[in-house]
């Protein structure tokens, strides 16, 4: 299915994953929103270079997990590239590690609220502008922590396996209208998230891993584009790890 001339929204996409997403689907022709919070040089770089290449494409500033600010953000998206037909929930909502029993509730449930909460308004804010379009796609980053787990990961673990609930659950309801739902569930990728972790560390989960290297977030946005293209599919998970778990 040809992306062209669609219009996506991509949340977290001055960094990583988000920043691979947004160019990929620029590349196909597809009008970029680029969502930072902080990082607004990184954000414009971004776009510069979109533009550059001929492509259409904007920064726009939101935290993910304010309603008010993501309500504001889709309809400015509409006002400059008209109503989202593509909306990638990448935004990376930070939590400390921390064995549970030394785990602070505030940092549990700040975690919850945060990446469930950018989920729920950001598919409220954008499901309308879809309708509009009659039909659209929706992928959700969550995470392969969502189904295997490790240690100091409980906040992270539960919150993007709610995550993965949630893509569902929308999956079911949203199906009838047209859109479609879906998550990418990425193992260890090297972004400035997964930066500061030991080489060995890494080292050990690339030997892990039967295509033996760690992910790139171009791996990730290769596999979003690709789940973007189908008709006929929803509602799942896409590992996307080299295979070092499989599920
Ligand atoms: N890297 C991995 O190994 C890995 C594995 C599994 C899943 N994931 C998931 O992949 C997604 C992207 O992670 P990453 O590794 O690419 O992270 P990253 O390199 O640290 O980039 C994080 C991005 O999220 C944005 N962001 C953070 N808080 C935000 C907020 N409140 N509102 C809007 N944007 C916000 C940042 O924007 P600013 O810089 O502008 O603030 C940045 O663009 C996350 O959902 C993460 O959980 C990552």
């Amino acid at each position: 299915m040809s992306l062209t001339g669609k219009v996506a929204l991509v949340t977290g996409a001055s960094r990583g994953i988000g920043a691979a997403v947004a160019s990929a689907l620029a590349a196909q022709g597809v009008a970029v929103a680029v969502n930072y919070f902080g990082s607004e040089a990184a954000a414009r770089a971004i776009v510069q270079t979109i533009q550059s290449a001929g492509g259409r494409a904007m920064a726009v500033k939101a935290d993910a997990r304010d309603q008010a600010q993501v309500v504001a953000m889709a309809a400015a998206v509409k006002a400059e590239l008209g109503p989202i037909d593509i909306l990638v929930l990448n935004a990376a909502v930070g939590f400390p590690m921390a064995g549970f029993l030394d785990y602070p509730w505030e940092a549990f449930e700040a975690k919850l609220l945060g990446e469930l909460g950018a989920a729920f308004h950001g598919c409220r804010a954008v499901v309308p502008q879809m309708l509009e379009r009659k039909g659209g796609t929706i992928v959700a980053i969550t995470s392969g922590l969502a189904r295997n787990p490790g240690w100091g990961f409980c906040a992270h673990s539960a919150a993007k396996a709610g995550l993965e609930g949630f893509v569902r659950a929308l999956a079911c309801e949203l199906g009838p209208l047209g859109i479609r739902v879906n998550a990418v569930a990425p193992g260890l990728t090297l972004t400035d998230a997964t930066a500061r972790l030991p080489e060995k560390h890494k080292d050990a989960a690339a030997a892990h891993a039967p295509l033996r290297r760690n992910g790139l977030a171009e791996d990730v946005a290769e596999a979003v584009l690709g789940l973007l293209q189908t008709g006929f599919v929803t509602g799942v998970t896409l590992p996307v790890n080299g295979g070092s778990y499989i599920f």
